[in-house]
């Protein structure tokens, strides 16, 4: 089992570009896989949940040819998947396994989704309760956990659906099942999340309506093949956001990330306490926002985190709980239950392990309570969560001892190349 081994203060400085956007690097594949004709993509995430979902449409009879980050895909059309000869493998990915649950209910052979020991235990009844009332056939696991056997050759009728969750990944599946259906599927969110899915499916010619917290689309539409550029993951960039804020003397670029506004959570949380973020180069690539973001060392100070503003950072949040332990005075989230069925519960995990350093950090049923301190040495365990590690390796900017993190495989899901991309800019991180 790898681990991080960081050694404790240092800044930051310098100009990066963080990996590709893995919510957009997914959707590319899935879309250009159903499309007609040949797309090309750059900037795809070469982590292991994107490489899945592009072995999982392989299986599917795509042609799919991947040089680096570069992929050509020749599609098969809305009607050409083919039935695979073994079980997709989505590792560790919740979106892979939603998103490909709505896309396999419209076919007409059947599909086995499997994987790992984390994703097994994720609730998947959000999304295969919606799909069964548009008429999906899905075996699960007791409560709907994974392995998952979707039955293929069952028509799909259009739905109404009010999402009881503000879920991409619900509102995605629902929107891929959506593309199989008859008639018009229709979903309402409780609250925006992010909308990449929409401004994906109209590159590539598809109708999108969407009115208020309405989205709605047509069932049987072609797609055509369209070119993709992913922009660096604003995901990837919050942990040197939030590095670059924390650490003295600190001043750096992070060029080419997606700022699409229903992602920029991380940025508003991070200004309103206090920190030093400036936006240059704003520009739009293939339908999404991107911009070069310039962040600088600064006095945080504890916020009421604002729930709206919670879907809009929901994977920020490990690495802004570091922020609001470094943070002068209380920061406070609330509105966040989401956060104990992501890879890990996160909740109890980053609560844990600030604890571990002695850090008064207090769970609460949907969030936390955090007030700002010292932080010191200690062992955390990541519980096999990307982002659990990552944000520990951040903390060590203000430690005062050594910080060991254990079980850091995962970090290669959504971003290969951390450790000597942080290394890189200062933070004293090796692996053992
Ligand atoms: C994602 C949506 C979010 C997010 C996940 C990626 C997506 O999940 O946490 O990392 O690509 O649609 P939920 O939509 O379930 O909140």
């Amino acid at each position: 089992m790898s681990a991080f081994i960081c050694e404790p203060g240092g800044s930051v400085s310098g100009s990066i570009r963080v990996p590709g956007d893995k919510s957009i690097s997914h959707r590319s594949v899935i879309l250009s896989s159903i499309a007609e004709g040949e797309s090309h993509i750059s900037g795809f995430l070469q982590g292991e949940d994107s490489l899945n979902t592009m072995a999982a449409f392989q299986q599917l009879g795509v042609d799919i040819h991947r040089e680096n980050d570069r992929l050509t895909i020749k599609g098969v059309g809305l009607h050409g998947l083919q039935a695979p000869d073994s079980a997709l493998d989505m590792g560790n990915s919740g979106t892979a396994m939603r998103l490909l649950l709505g896309l396999l209910s419209g076919q007409k052979f059947d599909a086995t989704l499997i994987g790992d020991e984390s994703l097994s235990s994720r609730p998947m009844n959000r999304v295969i309760k919606p799909l069964q009332s548009m008429g999906a056939v899905i075996d699960s696991e007791t409560d709907g956990r994974a392995p998952l056997v979707v039955r293929g050759g069952h028509s799909l009728e259009a739905i109404q659906y009010d999402m009881p969750v503000a879920s991409a990944q619900v509102k995605s599946c629902l929107l891929l099942a959506g593309l199989y259906a008859s008639g018009e599927t229709v979903i309402t969110e409780p609250a925006p999340t992010r909308d990449h899915s929409e401004r994906m499916l109209r590159g590539f010619g598809c109708q999108v309506g969407q009115s208020g917290n309405r989205i709605s689309l047509r069932g049987q539409q072609k797609l055509s093949a369209c070119d993709i550029e992913v922009p660096a993951d604003i995901s990837s960039a919050a942990f040197f956001l939030v590095a670059a804020s924390i650490a003295k003397n600190s001043e750096l670029t992070l060029t080419h990330v997606g700022i699409n506004p229903t992602r920029t959570g991380v940025i508003d949380i991070l200004r309103l306490m206090g920190a030093d973020i400036s936006l240059a180069n704003e520009r739009d690539i293939g339908g999404e926002p991107v911009a070069d973001i310039t962040v600088r060392s600064s006095e945080l100070k504890g916020i009421d985190i604002p729930p709206e503003l919670v879907p809009l950072a929901i994977d920020e949040f490990p690495v802004l709980f570091v922020a609001a332990a470094c943070a002068e005075g209380r920061t406070v989230l609330t509105g966040a239950e989401e956060l104990r069925v992501k890879e890990s519960d996160r909740i109890q995990v980053m609560a844990d392990g600030l604890q571990t350093l002695g850090v008064n950090a207090r769970a609460t049923a949907d969030g936390m309570i955090i007030d700002g301190g010292q932080m010191a040495s200690g062992q955390i365990e990541s519980h096999g969560d990307h982002r659990i590690a990552m944000a520990f390796t951040v903390a060590s900017l203000r430690a005062t001892g050594r910080i060991q993190i254990n079980n850091t495989e995962n970090v290669n899901t959504s971003f290969p190349g951390f450790q000597a991309l942080a290394a890189g800019v200062g933070i004293k991180v090796s692996t053992s």
